[in-house]
């Protein structure tokens, strides 16, 4: 770990290391190495896959909701009382823990860029890999937001022109942003049977179409009859950002127990596409837009710039 280069990241107690291409802190870092040397993958494994900021709760929540539908109704799922990070602790890329697989619930979710991701799951055609992306404008508001509302009170946050430079050279939690998405979407363009690649807001747009399209992806399609009944809707509700987000262990809940700043609620901000242009400037936002859009060319991706939808 001490031989890695180290930058200061947008705060002065967290510097990030470089590991494989990726800047990230030293602790999910262990985790993350832990996991390539010791992760075995079962049958059924499903890896929920995400930049932070990008979705990922939403991804956890509705994840849970499909495969445990059988198990509760949406009166008395566990989310209502737990939240999605609670009903899907990770397993790889915060803290590194083999066991912590519910039985039934084969999610395991991770920031770790595609190829940190375990050789073992790499090269397993039993294990499905879900990846959900979002607009880098919006993912590095949010990450902005949330950094602010997690650092301890004593210290006085970066300012966000500084954070974007920062953001822009590629210096961010799990950053380059462009090169994670890219290293998954062109995963989910070699083996589309084995890595499922989503935009945040598609699913915002047409929430029915992409909450199927999971499901089937990840072996628990919806029947006719729960299509008839209004469950793909139901499911959708339980897991909206108005739900989740107005919950009591939501408002109050704690992600750790020992740590004060990560509370539940620092998930929830405004689940809106398009904020960014509540805190950019056109500048910073077409700034930002040339560099992903010159990394993304000749991909087959791209994100629809400027307008804030996608
Ligand atoms: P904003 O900061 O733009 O509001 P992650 O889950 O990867 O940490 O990403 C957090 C972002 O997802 C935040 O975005 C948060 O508000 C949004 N979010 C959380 N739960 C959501 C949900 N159920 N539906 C839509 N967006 C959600």
């Amino acid at each position: 770990m001490s031989t890695l280069p180290t930058e200061n990241g947008w705060n002065s107690f967290q510097p990030l290391r470089l590991y494989e291409g990726f800047w990230t802190f030293p602790h999910f870092l262990e985790s993350i190495i832990l996991a390539q040397h010791r992760f075995k993958p079962k049958p059924g494994d499903i890896f929920l896959c995400s930049a932070p900021k990008s979705g990922t709760t939403w991804l956890k929540a509705l994840s849970f909701a499909i495969v445990t539908r059988n198990l509760y109704d949406t009166s008395n799922s566990p989310l209502l009382t737990k939240g999605p990070h609670h009903c899907v602790p990770n397993m790889v890329g915060f803290e590194y823990k083999p066991d912590v697989r519910q039985p039934g619930i084969p999610l395991i979710p991770t920031h770790a860029p595609y190829h940190c991701l375990p050789k073992s799951v790499l090269g397993s055609d039993d294990v499905k890999v879900v990846y959900i992306c979002r607009d880098p404008k919006d993912a590095f508001v949010s990450m902005f937001h949330f950094a602010a509302n997690r650092r301890p009170k004593e210290n006085e946050h970066i300012a966000i022109e500084e954070a974007f430079e920062l953001f822009c050279l590629g210096r961010s939690v799990f950053g380059p942003a462009w090169d994670h998405i890219l290293g998954y979407w062109k995963a989910s363009q070699e083996r589309p049977e084995k890595v499922m690649f989503l935009k945040y807001e598609e699913f915002m747009n047409d929430s029915e179409l992409y909450v199927k399209k999971l499901a089937e992806f990840i072996g628990y399609p919806f029947s006719f009859e729960e299509e008839q009944g209004g469950v793909v809707k139901k499911l959708i509700d339980l897991c909206s950002f108005e739900n989740l987000s107005n919950l009591d262990v939501n408002k109050t809940g704690k992600r750790h127990e020992d740590d004060d700043e990560a509370t539940n609620k620092t998930f929830f901000i405004k689940g809106k596409v398009g904020d960014w242009q509540n805190h950019l400037t056109p500048e910073m936002a077409n700034r930002l837009d040339n560099i992903v859009e010159q990394k993304l060319s000749g991909t087959g991706l791209s994100f629809e710039l400027n307008n804030g939808s996608s």
